[in-house]
């Protein structure tokens, strides 16, 4: 029973090898992530409510249409927190109890799930919910700023699934709905079913436990010499049988009917003539079983042979390691494989086992599945009734064609390991350059939203933004006018395509590769580019293909930021890179950081020095190194002096006066020049500021004093948290290496010095920086003073 399916992975495995370049080159790291915290997205959630996973644009209204567990919302569009209408779509309590009745569970199955929402005409929409198990539509309006349910209830057998964790798929063509979901309470009779005049469906067994995920239109009528009719496409996955072999061996596929249809005279009576269905593959570039199809998106073209369908996949396999793909179907493609394919047959082999296998006889004329055009009614054949016998019961038989639909390019466009890809929208942007790159948003099961292009070939993850605070999927995605609306289980935000502000200097806007930014020159700012191709582009620089920043002007320097160094405490130098794709290096006077030291730890967002030491006084300085196409560009994003303290000078008169007081001046030390720091006592001009300043010092160190104590006594910090956890009964006590200074600090040296270890806990700060740069040079004139209490003069 094994060997078929190890076969069958050998095989995949082999003939990928051969035909990809790997899976290196298109799984893909985001360039930027973006968190919750730091994203501004527009909210809309009720208590209360849950499952916002239906939406309606009405661009007429200036409405989002929002379908949730048991109600339906009209939001602004612009700003959905505003919701202006809600109604309530509850079941009733004769409907709970037969759901729970029937062994469903009250809390989870038995609620109505608004599941379907189309607009039927300018004053109408349709809307379906689960119904606690007995799925049921209505009308719904929206006139004088109100929503209203009509009440007119209806079956929704067939349009809207029974159990709210099925998947189903609809589609509105001029009027008529098409639905794609289980007909019956067992979810075992999926069916297409077309609501019309004539109301069509598809045959028993046209499926084998399907998901359904997609439907849409192509006009294929459309300039076509054929005489064409319109084809409504469909995309779900379901168990194989052209595998027979393999148990529950899960495929992707489409299918297609045709828009004229209504079924045949006696043979598929009020079912579809030109059902037809095919294998849609997605294939990963390593061993794999098929990949399953979640989502689709239509990106349509004003010539329905140039439109595509993006869709996403997940692995099938439930083992740890989880992935996604994304791939792209040609139009043309898929409607090739249905007009011109072969088709599978089932034959029976050894007795009972049947076999689907290649059709290789004759083909009925007219051409079995195929709609009614030029050829067919040159035949007198005017409608799929008048369609002869043997068309008929070929299609009934066999509707599975035996090729497969391949994705353009012939692999995926984005794999992704980690949390699957949920669902996918794509809008095609007109770049600077004039061209248009589809540009993907693919929503994943933790909240997140990726955004991807494809350059040439080569995937390029923009960003990933985190857009629900809880690691929930998104369950539904829509774009319109640049805004991006995703609903989860707890929630529906919006979010601009793009917040070109979010870089923050030309490397980054450049680098960023983002089709809606550039660098605009003038204003020094990654802009969003114009929207119509009118708007002047003015001075504006960007690189998508390429990703080629040399044109950027060379960065501002970084102004040095001091920071004090406390003998025996833990440094945090802050710095992160604009981009996860930049390698951060660290420079500590002049030369790379001895990261093997364990003095050091490396975070993505900084360093950390352990037990700073007089040794670790200096200038780091943090550079990001980034590659794009074989260019690296090394960006200095922060320098940082870590200043020593000055040896704390106690005057003999301050000694006297103020017994526990000093004073202590920190200054650079390392490569900039530092001015002597002011003297205290020639700061005063005048002798009765001075005795004024003495006795305000004095009140604020008695205070200072309390402090300490009390926080001594409640605990707070211990008397013995100083220089490395010394103990220390005196600071006369302390060793000697702890404070002596080495090089030429600018003290006083006449001055009795008294040096003291605090911690950062009982001192009080008054820092004041000032820097002066007006002439170029670096000269700094920073003055940190700190009052100190030492616990041994209290
Ligand atoms: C764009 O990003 C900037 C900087 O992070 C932020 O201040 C601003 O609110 C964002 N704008 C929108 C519309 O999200
Ligand atoms: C919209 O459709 C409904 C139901 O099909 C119908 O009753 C109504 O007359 C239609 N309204 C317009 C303006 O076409
Ligand atoms: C799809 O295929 C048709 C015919 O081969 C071609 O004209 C069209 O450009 C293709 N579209 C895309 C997006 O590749
Ligand atoms: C509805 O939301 C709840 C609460 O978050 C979640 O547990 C459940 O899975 C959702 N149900 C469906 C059908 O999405
Ligand atoms: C901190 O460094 C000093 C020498 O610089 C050393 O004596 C002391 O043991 C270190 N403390 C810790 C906790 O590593």
């Amino acid at each position: 029973m094994f060997y078929p399916l190890l076969f069958f992975i050998v095989l995949h495995g082999i003939f990928l090898t051969c035909a990809y370049t790997g899976w290196s080159n298109l799984n893909s790291t985001p360039r930027k992530t973006i968190e919750y915290e730091d994203n501004h997205v527009i909210m809309f959630k009720e208590e209360g409510i849950w499952n916002y996973s239906t939406m309606l644009i009405r661009e007429d209204l200036g409405l989002l249409v929002l379908g949730a567990r048991e109600a339906v919302y009209a939001l602004d569009i612009n700003d959905i927190s505003v919701a202006k209408s809600k109604v309530l779509w509850k079941v009733t309590e004769e409907k709970q109890k037969e759901c729970t009745s029937k062994g469903k569970h009250p809390d989870i199955d038995c609620h109505n799930y608004v599941r379907m929402l189309h607009q039927m005409n300018s004053s109408m929409m349709y809307v379906c919910g689960t119904n606690a198990f007995s799925p049921t539509c209505d009308y719904i309006t929206y006139s004088d700023g109100q929503l209203k349910l009509e009440g007119k209830l209806e079956d929704g057998r067939g349009k809207c699934p029974f159990d709210p964790f099925q998947r189903s798929s609809s589609v509105i063509v001029d009027e008529d709905l098409y639905s794609a979901t289980s007909f019956n309470f067992l979810g075992s009779d999926p069916v297409l079913l077309r609501t019309s005049p004539i109301t069509l469906r598809t045959m028993l067994r046209s499926f084998n436990e399907p998901s359904f995920v997609y439907m849409d239109v192509v006009p294929e009528s459309e300039d076509s010499p054929e005489g064409d009719d319109d084809k409504v496409y469909m995309f779900f996955s379901e168990n194989a049988v052209e595998y027979d072999f393999y148990n529950k061996l899960v495929v992707s596929r489409v299918a297609r009917v045709c828009k004229g249809d209504i079924g045949g005279q006696r043979t598929l009576q009020r079912k579809w003539t030109s059902f037809l269905k095919a294998r849609l593959d997605c294939s990963v570039p390593e061993p794999s079983l098929p990949y399953v199809i979640q989502d689709v998106f239509h990106v349509r073209h004003e010539k329905w042979r140039k439109s595509v369908f993006y869709a996403v996949f997940t692995s099938q396999s439930r083992s740890t390691d989880q992935s996604s793909a994304v791939c792209a179907f040609n139009v043309t493609d898929i409607s090739e494989v249905f007009s011109r394919g072969k088709f599978k047959t089932e034959v029976t082999v050894e007795m009972s086992d049947v076999k689907w296998v290649t059709y290789n006889g004759d083909i009925p004329v007219p051409r079995p599945g195929a709609c009614i055009n030029n050829a067919a009614r040159s035949l007198g054949i005017k409608g799929t009734l008048d369609l002869p016998d043997k068309t008929l019961q070929f299609i009934r038989d066999r509707p599975l064609m035996d090729d497969a639909v391949r994705p353009i390019t012939g692999k995926p466009l984005l794999l992704k390991r980690g949390p699957l890809l949920t669902r996918l929208v794509v809008e095609v942007v007109t770049a600077s350059d004039g061209q248009s790159y589809p540009v993907m948003f693919v929503g994943t099961e933790n909240g997140y939203v990726q955004k991807a292009v494809n350059y040439d070939g080569e995937i390029h993850v923009i960003e990933e933004v985190k857009l629900f605070q809880n690691s929930e999927p998104i369950d539904i995605l829509r774009l319109y006018q640049n805004q991006l609306y995703a609903g989860s289980a707890s929630g529906v935000v919006q979010m601009p395509v793009s917040n070109c502000s979010r870089y923050s200097s030309c490397l980054d806007c450049v680098l960023a590769r983002d089709p809606y930014c550039a660098w605009d020159v003038t204003t020094l700012r990654c802009s969003r580019l114009p929207t119509s191709p009118e708007d002047p582009k003015g001075n504006l620089i960007q690189s998508l293909k390429d990703g080629d920043a040399t044109q950027c002007p060379t960065s501002a320097t970084v102004e040095p930021k001091i920071r004090t160094l406390i003998l025996g405490n833990n440094v945090m130098l802050l710095c992160r890179a604009d981009s996860n794709l930049a390698q951060v290096n660290w420079n500590f006077a002049g030369k790379p950081l001895p990261y093997s030291n364990r003095k050091y730890t490396i975070y993505s967002d900084g360093i950390l020095i352990y037990n700073a030491s007089a040794n670790d006084a200096g200038l780091y300085t943090c550079t990001s190194v980034e590659q794009a196409k074989g260019k690296q560009y090394t960006q200095t994003l922060a320098i940082y002096d870590l200043c020593d303290r000055f040896p704390v000078v106690v005057t003999d008169k301050i000694k006297t006066t103020l017994g526990i007081l000093t004073e202590s001046y920190t200054t650079s030390s390392g490569l900039h020049k530092t001015e002597k720091p002011p003297s205290y006592a020639t700061n005063q001009s005048s002798e009765s500021k001075w005795v004024v300043m003495q006795v305000a010092l004095a009140l604020i160190s008695v205070m200072v004093a309390c402090l300490l104590i009390w926080n001594v006594y409640m605990g707070h910090i211990s008397p013995f948290m100083c220089c490395g956890r010394q103990p220390i009964k005196s600071h006369r006590n302390l060793p000697e290496r702890e404070y002596m200074r080495t090089g030429s600090d600018a003290v006083d040296t006449k001055q009795p010095m008294v040096r003291l270890c605090v911690t950062t806990n009982s001192t009080i700060e008054a820092t004041s920086f000032h820097r002066n740069t007006s002439n170029g040079d670096t000269s700094t004139n920073n003055h940190i003073s700190k009052y100190i209490t030492d616990e041994s003069e209290i």
